[in-house]
């Protein structure tokens, strides 16, 4: 019994080191089949061996497979009219530039009732668990939890922001409760749920044409 074990014991132990890394796919056979040559972007195609000779494998090690546009250059916009979209935005993440856009950023877009109506679906995606249906700082996430509660839009402290602050704060957020958007939105959506802002402002009405005069007036 304890001969035939001894026997054994080589054969177990040659066919354990098989099993080594269970990652490796051991001796590969037609490696082509193991290696899909299927060209993607941001692959880095010099990192295959099989295919290319020493030198390619170097030069394309070497070589972006996506581009960086050069600098100062914007993306390209097929509407003309949406081109401005793509600027860089000029007012700096400070408190001077949140009032510089404040006194001077104005809404590419007219505020009308489509647009209020469009910017409310994204308010209601993106704000009102927060901000509340009503823009009264009364979302479920502040009246569930410990958040700090956001100031009502159409209250003394915000009745008045101008739609450039409203843009600003969006752009980068407000202190360090209410956060920058320009990740999960685009300007043009941006813009679009600063008008529904507005809407909230003016007690839900559409405001008068003159009504974003008198607000920036007020904050100068
Ligand atoms: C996670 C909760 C939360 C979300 C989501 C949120 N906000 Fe806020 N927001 C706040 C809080 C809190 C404040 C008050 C910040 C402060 O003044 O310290 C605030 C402030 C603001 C202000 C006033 C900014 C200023 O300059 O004083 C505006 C306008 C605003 N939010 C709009 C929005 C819009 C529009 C959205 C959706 C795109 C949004 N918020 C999403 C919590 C949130």
């Amino acid at each position: 019994m304890a001969m035939k074990l001894l026997k054994t014991l080589p054969a177990l132990a040659l066919l354990a080191a098989c099993a080594g890394d269970p990652d490796s796919p051991g001796i590969e056979y037609m490696p082509d089949m193991y290696r899909s040559p299927a060209v993607e972007a941001y692959v880095d195609y010099g990192q295959d061996p099989f295919y290319f000779a020493d030198s390619v494998v170097k030069r394309q090690r070497t070589t972006q497979s996506v581009r960086r546009p050069p600098a100062g250059t914007v993306p390209f916009a097929a509407d003309a009219a949406k081109a401005g979209f793509n600027f860089p935005y000029p007012y700096p993440n400070s408190p001077e530039g949140y009032e510089r856009a404040g006194a001077e950023l104005k809404s590419p877009i007219p505020l009308t009732q489509a647009t209020v109506d469009h910017g409310k679906v994204i308010y209601e995606k993106f704000c009102q668990h927060c901000h509340g249906v009503k823009g009264q700082g009364d979302g479920n996430v502040v009246t569930k939890g410990n958040y700090p509660v956001p100031p009502a839009y159409d209250g003394a402290q915000l009745k008045d922001l101008p739609e450039g602050k409203i843009f600003h704060s969006l752009m980068y957020g407000k202190n360090v409760a209410m956060g920058s958007h320009a990740g999960q939105l685009s300007r043009e959506e941006r813009w679009l749920v600063t008008h529904y802002v507005q809407y909230l402002q003016a007690g839900g009405r559409l405001p008068g044409a003159g009504a974003d005069t008198t607000a920036t007036a007020a904050t100068k």
